[in-house]
């Protein structure tokens, strides 16, 4: 273009059908600053002004002014026309039919272990049972120690323990809550303790994290008899009036005698089904007489008062409640899979 400058006029015509044809608002910028802009062809009309007669400098500067402002006025209009066809292809893409029905919205609920720890909360107040808590992160001394369980005790290696720092542990059971329940305190004692503990196997059928219910009674004259009619009460609320239990002798340092516990698997009626390794059993926990040593251990004369504990698993009653067949879904966060129950 140097050297022959083109007419104002034929720039004017450029313009118009440049800014007639800009199809969208970054067509339209640019369009327009080819013309208007700094480095555009009306200003490079201007620079020549400079070399020309007065006269027809003014003539020149008049026509360049008078073209400006019209090709300004017909950018300005067309922007107008572009945004208002923005906002109409906008409404028609997001168009409203009032008539479709609402999309529902989904309902929180609480979590399967969370009910079922409420209703065995609610259930055993019906006995008696105050509930304690205490913490996740347990001092050794309480876990084991005053449990009887020594450090040297095999019983340890079987509960594959998290240490946080020596003496400090993520609690492996919630026995230790019974130490702190009943230390500083005189019986008639009646409690459970549920919450989370630690171990350190994971598979199908183990979490590293499950839950327990801890419940102890501590009373003169306190018998097996009674700790197994509890028991019996506690599962036929949880699991229903036809599920059966059977006890195992078994050995606990806490506990003397000891046993562990195990339901008919409600899933499938003791057919035998994955969930029970086909054998129509499920282990629930143990239990047992507390050992007259942990009771000397919290302050408590063994030679007045007896006591019964027990520690189940709670994910186990939510599984049989909710036709759960592994633990792990309890724990994996599908939105899929919880919505079902
Ligand atoms: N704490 C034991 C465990 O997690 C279970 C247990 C056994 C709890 C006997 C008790 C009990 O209260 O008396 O393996």
């Amino acid at each position: 273009m140097a050297g022959t400058p083109q007419s104002v006029e034929s720039i004017e015509a450029e313009a118009r059908a440049a800014l007639a044809a800009a199809d969208d608002l970054p067509a339209l910028v640019e369009a327009r600053a080819r013309f208007l802009g700094r480095k555009g062809s009306l200003s490079a009309i201007l620079r020549t002004l400079g070399s020309l007669e007065p006269q027809a400098r003014v003539t020149l500067g008049e026509a360049v002014n008078g073209a400006r402002d019209r090709i300004e006025a017909l950018a300005a209009e067309r922007r107008i026309s572009l945004e208002a066809r923005r906002v109409e292809a906008d409404l028609a893409r997001g168009r409203l039919d009032v008539t479709l029905p609402g999309a529902p919205s989904l309902r929180g609920r609480l979590h399967p272990v969370t009910r079922a720890e409420r209703d065995i909360e609610a259930f055993f107040s019906t006995l008696g049972f105050s509930v304690e808590e205490g913490p996740e992160v347990e001092l050794e001394r309480y876990n084991f120690d005053a449990l009887e369980i020594p450090a040297d005790h095999p019983a340890r290696d079987a509960h594959d323990t998290f240490y946080v720092r020596p003496g400090v542990v993520l609690r492996t059971h919630t026995s230790p809550v019974q130490i702190r329940t009943m230390s500083g305190r005189q019986p008639p004692l009646r409690f459970i303790a549920p919450g989370r503990v630690y171990r350190h196997d994971a598979s199908p059928r183990h979490s590293p994290m499950f839950s327990q219910v801890e419940g102890f009674l501590v009373d003169e004259g306190a018998s097996f008899a009674d700790l197994k009619g509890v028991l019996y009460a506690f599962a036929r609320h949880v699991m229903g009036s036809d599920v059966k239990l059977r006890f195992r002798a078994s050995f606990f340092p806490f506990t003397e005698p000891s046993a562990e516990l195990d339901f008919s698997c409600v899933l499938c009626e003791q057919r035998g089904c994955a969930t029970c390794s086909r054998t129509g059993w499920i282990e629930w926990g143990g239990c047992g007489m507390i050992h007259p040593r942990v009771l000397e251990n919290c302050g408590i004369d063994p030679e007045r008062w007896q006591g019964f504990a027990f520690g189940m698993g709670m994910e186990r009653a939510a599984m049989m409640r909710h036709n759960i067949p592994q633990i792990r879904l309890l724990y994996e966060p599908d939105v899929r899979f919880l919505e079902q129950v």
